[in-house]
């Protein structure tokens, strides 16, 4: 009776740690997801209030203690700066992208390409994307890039880019446990690409991203996963809302 009683005290142990080391992924639509690591909570890309595609979503209810930007486009910064003064969240991003904040008043975290560093969430490394980076007004909003983010699980966030080899690079220094890739082509990668990509990570499950939010980035999401299906890879698509636990 004694060892049952000690056996169940385990099991609601082991419970509730798992529950507590999970990550969980939110898609906010376009390049935006909300990723909570054990109660801390952070944003990536918040292009939110200007996408009629996520009408439902209220960013006036969004929890962020950090807003990761990939680069300065507007798709991606749209509603960094009044989710951060409302919250108090950090930006962490490239140099000239948290001095142009600092500048705002908000505080912020400055990477920059290869360079890696130990958050209360986990640790995180700003990696090489292939794409642009000014402000809307044209200022220069810093190389473009991605995230590498180890926390209990592994995950990489490509930003805007197209498919480079220094994907190889992480595929070798990290074994990711999922890879969020841009699929909507034209101002990415493509499917096609992505697929190469995974081969390149070294990754079989991906979340797709960048697509549908806008006429040239429209796909046909049935034909994606098929071709992932095809090659014995897995793409997700969530919903606008939906979540994701990796
Ligand atoms: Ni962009
Ligand atoms: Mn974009």
């Amino acid at each position: 009776m004694l060892k049952l009683l000690v056996k169940c005290i385990n099991i609601f142990y082991n419970f509730t740690y798992l529950k507590f080391i999970k990550m969980k992924i939110t898609f906010y639509g376009h390049a935006s997801l909300g990723i909570e690591i054990n109660d801390i909570h952070i944003l990536v890309d918040p292009f939110i209030s200007a996408n009629e595609k996520a009408a439902h979503i209220d960013i006036e209810t969004l929890k962020a203690d950090y807003i990761l930007l990939t680069h300065a486009h507007q798709d991606h910064i749209l509603d960094a700066e009044a989710i951060a003064k409302r919250t108090g969240a950090k930006i962490v991003s490239n140099y000239e992208i948290v001095m142009h904040y600092g500048k705002l008043g908000i505080e912020g975290h400055p990477m920059n390409h290869g360079g890696s560093w130990q958050f209360d969430f986990g640790k995180v490394k700003y990696v090489n994307a292939v794409h642009t980076s000014s402000f809307p007004d044209g200022s220069y909003g810093g190389q473009p890039g991605g995230f590498v983010i180890e926390a209990d699980k592994t995950i990489y966030i490509a930003g805007d880019t197209a498919l480079t080899y220094d994907m190889k690079l992480i595929g070798k220094g990290y074994d990711l446990d999922l890879a969020i890739l841009p699929i909507g082509n034209n101002f990415t990668m493509g499917v096609d690409d992505a697929i190469i990509a995974t081969r390149f990570l070294n990754c079989d499950r991906v979340l797709g991203y960048h697509y549908d939010t806008f006429g040239y980035i429209e796909i046909d999401k049935v034909r994606a996963k098929a071709k992932f299906d095809s090659r014995l890879k897995k793409l997700r698509l969530l919903d606008i809302g939906e979540s994701m636990e990796v």
